[in-house]
């Protein structure tokens, strides 16, 4: 079933930022639907063509390619205000694209006390703070969870939504009051407000499991694009210090209504070095010089947030966890041309404890594990010229084999800089040879 499938899912395999918008417009020139599954505005996925650069959060990267039906499905939470900016955004930038985009009717909508829930519980929490990205992202799937959510078609039902909205906020501000000592939020304007941006939204609001399950029926190519990366699931990640949703290749099904049997393939992309933004573990944080080398020349600010993010080496027992549990065919490694001004690189193949190696991926990381890592020599040239593989250094394609050997995975692609274009496509992929990356 998997070989035969015609369509493939996107996902990071590290804490999000692993440049999947890059790859997932590439990747759509080949395809007819792509999908959002999960996440929300949290998200920050950018794509460069030319001089323009777009930041998507809610819309999918495929959007930029002409033709293209992008679809939110019911696994994400929307912000309208956001989505309707988004939307703007794309027409100022001459991209009439509004009438390609079909969002679910189940999708949960983000609502202004959900913004403020977040900025207050994080003020609150002091050292146990998780650095979110105060989207509103957390507040939203836990009233989801809950079973007090509005859903878009709740939104575009008037007077559904004024019911509803009325409910919610009673009781939001009562929390906001007795807990955080916050002023209420006023009823009307975010009725008034709301009600502008289901009039935008309704022509767009649709049934998407149907409608993926239509396309398919027509021989429709899909691409699913999850967003953040799998270290960030709510589930398998590295909890509490994660995202709300699912966000591995096994959030796919629960988010869009459609088979994750009917998917022929998964993509798993890392950037040959490690990024988080927040809190949370991080073993082979760089804290000194090279941290900083990685973070310039890599351009590690937050695409939503504008935050410096934290950079490390490639952590091979992170990778190999989020490849196993995600169930990820093959690897796309972005970023590659940011080593190259660097004389030795160093990659983390396992960590240990007291002397002893840690051999299962640890569910909480008290007291902090070490990386154990194998030192690698650099190849100290550039790299974004390099259209195929053997156009780079002997020493790049042995960093690239053993990433895939410490994976047990297959290597597919190799991103070497921003441009559509700075991409090595492998029609043979580097292939692990028998377990030698320990
Ligand atoms: P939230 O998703 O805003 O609740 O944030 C929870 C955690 O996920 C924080 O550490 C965020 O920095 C992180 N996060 C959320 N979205 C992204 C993303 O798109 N890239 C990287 N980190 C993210």
């Amino acid at each position: 079933m998997r070989e035969s499938g015609r369509h493939l899912c996107v996902v990071g395999v590290q804490w999000g930022d692993e440049g999947k918008g890059k790859i997932v417009d590439v990747l759509a020139a080949d395809f007819d639907v792509v999908v959002r599954y999960q996440g929300g505005a949290n998200a920050g996925h950018t794509v460069k063509i030319g001089a323009k650069q777009y930041v998507f959060h809610l819309i999918p990267s495929g959007i930029v390619q002409d033709g293209k039906h992008c679809v939110i499905g019911n696994g994400v939470v929307i912000d309208p205000e956001a989505l309707i900016a988004e939307l703007d955004d794309l027409k100022r930038g001459g991209l009439h694209r509004e009438e390609s985009i079909s969002i679910s009717d189940r999708a949960h909508v983000v609502l202004p006390y959900h913004r403020v829930l977040d900025a207050v519980r994080e003020k609150s929490s002091g050292s146990g703070r998780i650095g979110t990205t105060l989207r509103g992202i957390g507040p939203c799937y836990t009233d989801k969870a809950s079973r007090c959510g509005i859903r878009m078609a709740d939104l575009i039902d008037r007077e559904r939504f004024a019911r509803l909205l009325r409910a919610n906020l009673e009781v939001k501000n009562r929390e906001l009051a007795a807990l955080y000592g916050e002023k209420p939020l006023e009823y009307e304007p975010i009725l008034r407000d709301y009600s502008a941006f289901a009039e935008r939204l309704r022509p767009r609001v649709r049934d998407i499991s149907k409608l993926l399950i239509d396309e398919e029926a027509r021989g429709a190519r899909i691409l699913f694009e999850g967003a953040q990366g799998s270290l960030l699931d709510v589930d398998l990640g590295t909890y509490p210090f994660v995202t709300s949703s699912n966000t591995s290749f096994l959030g796919l099904g629960a988010g869009t209504g459609f088979s994750p049997r009917k998917i022929g393939r998964v993509l798993g992309i890392t950037k040959a070095y490690s990024t988080r933004v927040g809190e949370g573990p991080f073993v082979t944080e760089l804290l000194e010089e090279t941290g900083e080398y990685l973070r310039r020349t890599g351009g590690e600010y937050g695409a939503t947030t504008g935050r410096p993010r934290r950079c490390g080496w490639l952590d091979l027992a992170a990778v190999r966890y989020a490849i196993a549990f995600g169930d990820v065919d093959a690897l796309v490694i972005t970023k590659l041309d940011v080593l190259d001004g660097l004389s030795e690189i160093r990659v983390s193949v396992g960590y240990q404890q007291g002397g002893k190696a840690v051999e299962a991926f640890p569910p909480h990381f008290q007291p902090p594990p070490e990386p154990v890592y194998r030192t690698l020599p650099g190849w100290k040239q550039p790299t974004s010229g390099c259209r195929k593989l053997s156009d780079l250094p002997m020493e790049t394609v042995d960093y690239l084999q053993f990433i895939a050997d410490g994976c047990g995975c297959p290597i597919a692609m190799v991103s070497v800089g921003q441009e559509r274009d700075a991409m090595i496509r492998l029609d043979r992929p580097i292939a692990p040879r028998e377990r030698s990356g320990k």
